[in-house]
């Protein structure tokens, strides 16, 4: 076997590498648009409820997976699931998921990072100078739909840096970025945060006290806990922000050593990531835009142009009231945390293909570096060019959110059930810093699988209506204008072609891994299933 040998630098950069793998985007863009699509304070008790009952127990489990995966030479999930089931060949096909997650979310994620890029580059250039609030609006739909071509400057850009990095090796790459990153990342956002709290009605132009927007998120409002689209919408938020379920962790994890730590780092991970987003997270976008816009104005918002409206289509232009200076210095803070953000969680979706690469098929560091770099051009660039016939959310739903959920409960059902709870604690708390309580032992072998289950079959009504592209029918059902039905008719075939690449790229996967297999048994090196 190509053991290949790599390892991290500390302690510090482990955990601070993996909470810049969790904290993302997610946190900062997904998280507030989350929240205010599902009722504000309404949404935060279900959120938490997933964080203590799902996010904590699949921390524990994919970090002490990871990790004995690692001690048996596997860096990716197919191998390392196939190590903890002996004799049962399937589980390295239920791996592929780690793989496949991984590059099929890199491929948008990795074009919305580069924007963060553009936008830092704008904000200097002044470019949103004396733009009114439609004008900063549009502007980013005609980034998107290739003005001038700079997204894809930037995005070429920005590929090119995460290969670089990912090709000076964890400890060396990846580890340095974070260390730097990360609390760059929490001083530039503890600042935004700070204005955005403060900021009072009647100052540079505001309506409302930022801290207006803090109340609507942060004042728990019971009425739809029992409302179940909330409950999946708080699931799901939980999975990308922690990454689980994603095949990362376990990636990250396969480079500690037998007796290092889990239990603690995966804590500290996991909760500095939860303090970015709910309190960090929750105090940027959602104060500043209701200060401006009143509680009302910023859900018109939200609803008019989704997810990623707030961050790039309205927030350069608030940040213009506030002054020359200030605008860019905001500009600057804002774009250069959501790259520091992005940049950190990319770079943890390129480790398992790396890892795969190099393991399976002997691959050296650098060629399976552009290796990811290459597919994940190849696969991001129908996001690039058919942006706007919603090819980067299908994507979005499909890989990072259906995928994960699937993915998460095979694996706490191998871990549990297949593997076996006892030899599964004894994982969890080997070389434990903390004492992990005793009740999360039932947690994992019951209240997660069961949630996730439970999570699944909710979502499958949901997941049949994707298929049938059934919203979409419905748009062209009310439409009368020829025009807009042709583009819905188009977007259909758009998203129709995003899933069949999604499929293919899956089977791909799967072939590699059967290949890799193969190669293993020519070799005389068993998998672990044949012992
Ligand atoms: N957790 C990251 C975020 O919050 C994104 C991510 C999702 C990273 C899934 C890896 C896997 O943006």
């Amino acid at each position: 076997m190509s053991k290949h040998n790599e390892s991290w630098g500390s302690r510090v950069g482990l955990v601070l590498a993996m909470a810049g793998n969790a904290v993302g985007l997610g946190n900062f863009l997904r998280f507030p648009v989350q929240a205010v699509q599902n009722g504000g304070g309404a949404f935060i008790i279900p959120y938490l409820v997933c964080f203590l009952l799902m996010g904590i127990p699949l921390l524990y489990v994919e970090w002490s997976m990871g990790r004995f995966g690692g001690g048996r030479g596997h860096h990716s999930t197919p191998f390392i699931l196939d190590s903890m089931a002996p004799k049962q060949f399937l589980w390295k096909y239920i791996g592929v998921f780690g793989i496949f997650t991984n590059v099929a979310v890199a491929a948008y994620y990795c074009y919305l990072e580069s924007w963060t890029l553009g936008y830092i580059w704008h904000s200097i250039s002044g470019t949103f100078k004396g733009m009114d609030s439609a004008q900063v609006a549009d502007f980013f739909s005609g980034y998107t739909a290739f003005d001038d071509y700079s997204n894809v400057a930037f995005w070429v850009f920005c590929l090119a840096l995460n290969t670089y990095i990912l090709s000076r090796g964890l400890s060396g790459g990846v580890e340095k970025v974070a260390k730097v990153g990360m609390p760059l990342l929490i001083a530039f956002g503890v600042l935004l945060a700070i204005r955005g709290i403060t900021l009072k009605s009647g100052n540079a132009g505001a309506v409302y006290d930022g801290t207006e927007g803090l109340n609507y998120l942060w004042t728990p409002d019971f009425s739809s806990i029992w409302t179940p689209k909330v409950w999946l919408a708080a699931a799901g938020q939980i999975f990308f922000t922690l990454s689980v379920g994603m095949g990362s962790i376990q990636c990250y994890a396969s480079y500690l050593r037998k007796r290092d730590d889990v239990a603690l780092n995966a804590m500290s991970a996991g909760w500095m990531n939860e303090f970015v987003e709910v309190v960090l997270g929750a105090a940027i976008v959602i104060p500043i835009t209701v200060g401006y816009f009143g509680i009302d104005g910023m859900k018109d918002l939200v609803q008019q142009a989704g997810g990623l409206g707030l961050g790039f289509r309205t927030l350069p232009y608030l940040f213009q009231q506030w002054g020359p200076v200030l605008a860019v210095v905001a500009g600057v803070l804002w774009f250069g945390l959501l790259f520091f953000a992005g940049i950190t969680s990319s770079l943890a979706m390129g480790t398992p293909v790396l890892g795969f690469l190099r393991d399976e098929f002997g691959w050296k560091r650098t060629s399976a570096a552009w290796a990811f770099g290459a597919i994940v051009f190849i696969l991001g660039l129908p996001t690039v060019l058919f942006f706007k016939y919603g090819v980067f959310d299908e994507y979005d739903y499909w890989a990072g959110t259906v995928s994960l959920v699937v993915f998460a409960m095979f694996e706490i059902i191998l871990f549990a059930w297949v593997f076996g709870i006892d030899k599964g604690w004894e994982e969890i708390t080997r070389g434990a810093d903390m004492t992990v309580p005793i009740i999360f032992k039932y947690i994992i072998k019951f209240v997660t699988p069961a949630i996730l289950i439970f999570v699944f079959v909710g979502s499958l009504p949901g997941i049949w209506d994707a298929i049938t592209n059934k919203a979409i029918y419905e748009q062209i059902g009310k439409a009368t204008d020829g025009a807009v039905i042709e583009e819905l008719k188009r977007k259909i075939f758009f998203v129709n072609i995003s899933r069949i690449l999604l499929v293919a790229v899956w089977g791909f996967i799967a072939f590699l891994v059967y290949k890799a297999y193969a190669k293993r048994r020519r070799e005389g090196r068993f998998t672990t299933s044949e012992i």
